[in-house]
């Protein structure tokens, strides 16, 4: 849909003349998976799949929201920091988490909006559709009550905002929707949130393949994507007993500072062999390592939103794959970093097939239908691939030549679309043409409002 098409959606809905225009990519995690909230850096790009919304402020703080897309029905709430949630699920929930997030901050009295929202950043596909859509509200709700805030700040005010949905997620996505930048990778540190600009091969592209399988963060994946985080928090129980009595870390990525350390990246699966020697515990091992009782252990690294624990996985808790995955993965971040500002992306392909390893085995993250993606690029030529994102679904992205794009798509059009899904999970599909769910891409800017 055209700016111009949803100028006109907006004006025959609200009959009123909109004031602001406002543009969110999604974003492709290109290496540095689940080591955001670990205080680990990612290596995320925009891409020009966008969220948008025509906005224009109104006295009070009435908000009133609709979607080109029909699927979200449109709603109404009043703007306070204390909003109650719509229903579970529901679309409204990310824009009132922007919008619960930026109220204490309005100064003098808060302006609603009414607001038509459109896009194509495909949905629960692990590209980020979500923190675009937080993202793009909060610009909206700060246009209206002419207020800016640094995209630094503003991306880690959304960070902590997009837990009113209850992802115990990190800052990636919501900082590379503001930070992101045409022709470069960027590398991302968080604690402070830090970027750090790397170029992109001019003549490469990202492919992007849906599985099809959704990894909507606020169904099933949302309880298998914060078992990881409490795990990687109980890792940091163990540690803290063994080795950082007196100054504890609060993340596995502060332990590089700590003396004695320092070379943790380097040595990393020695490390983990010494400290965690069982491949699955349960909470009477790690009470009986921290010293601390099991409620407490509960209470302090397991709780939900809902105030009640999360249940203790069947599997028990993998804290030592959970601890080799973070430690190694943020290894190949920062060798990622050195090898694309050389130009080397032989080096950084495979530093993303060994990123996709690791959070297929170590991480549990991939799907059959990802590795079965992964397979197919990396069989027509791709340079590396990996799933992107939070995992458990979504999509899987591959370093291509640009001389090899069409052989590639072309490749997985035939064995994924067309022999996996029907051959293996006829269950899914549901797209009009190829080019919503595998398509090319390049580094795009970051999110902007324009006044109209
Ligand atoms: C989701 C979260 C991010 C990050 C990724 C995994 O996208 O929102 O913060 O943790 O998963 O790398």
């Amino acid at each position: 849909m055209s700016d111009r098409q949803l100028i006109s959606m907006f004006t025959d809905y609200f009959k009123n003349e909109p004031s602001h225009f406002i543009r969110v990519p999604g974003r492709v995690n290109l290496i540095g998976e689940h080591t955001d909230y670990n205080g680990f850096p990612v290596m995320p790009i925009a891409i020009p799949r966008y969220i948008q919304a025509v906005i224009s402020p109104l006295d009070g703080n009435q908000v009133n929201i609709s979607n080109t897309d029909h699927h979200h029905e449109p709603a109404s709430f009043e703007a306070t920091i204390d909003m109650p949630h719509s229903p579970k699920g529901n679309w409204a929930n990310y824009v009132k988490a922007a919008i619960q997030a930026l109220s204490s901050g309005i100064r003098g009295n808060q302006s609603g909006m009414n607001a038509m929202f459109g896009g194509a950043v495909p949905l629960s596909a692990g590209l980020s559709s979500s923190s675009a859509l937080v993202v793009t509200s909060a610009l909206a709700f700060l246009a209206v009550n002419g207020q800016k805030v640094e995209p630094i700040s503003l991306a880690e005010k959304m960070a902590e905002g997009e837990r009113y949905v209850g992802t115990q997620g990190g800052g990636m996505d919501q900082a590379i929707c503001l930070l992101g930048k045409e022709g470069y990778a960027v590398k991302i540190d968080f604690f402070p949130l830090r970027a750090t600009y790397v170029p992109f091969p001019a003549d490469y592209s990202i492919i992007v393949a849906n599985s099809l399988v959704r990894a909507a963060k606020t169904e099933n994946a949302l309880m298998h994507y914060n078992r990881r985080p409490a795990e990687c928090r109980l890792a940091v129980a163990v540690i803290n007993t063994l080795y950082c009595h007196d100054k504890p870390i609060q993340r596995l990525g502060d332990l590089p500072e700590v003396n004695g350390f320092t070379s943790i990246l380097d040595n990393a699966e020695n490390f983990v062999n010494d400290t965690f020697s069982e491949s699955s515990y349960t909470l009477t091992d790690l009470a009986g390592i921290t010293g601390e009782s099991e409620n407490m252990l509960a209470e302090k690294y397991l709780m939900t939103r809902s105030g009640q624990p999360m249940p203790v996985p069947s599997d028990g808790f993998l804290v030592r794959q959970r601890a080799l995955h973070v430690f190694t993965e943020a290894g190949r971040v920062e060798k990622s970093r050195v090898a694309l500002t050389s130009g080397d992306v032989e080096s950084f392909g495979a530093l993303m097939n060994a990123s996709h390893e690791s959070c297929d085995t170590l991480y549990g993250l991939s799907t059959p239908e990802l590795n079965a993606l992964v397979g197919i690029m990396k069989d027509h030529g791709a340079y590396g691939a990996r799933l992107t994102g939070a995992g458990f679904g979504g999509c899987a992205v591959a370093l291509v030549h640009d001389d090899n794009l069409e052989n590639i798509l072309s490749g997985v059009k035939e064995h994924y679309y067309l022999g996996y899904i029907p051959k293996h999970r006829s269950d899914l599909g549901g797209f009009d043409n190829f080019d919503e769910v595998v398509f090319p891409v390049k580094p795009a800017d970051g999110g902007f409002t324009e006044l109209l």
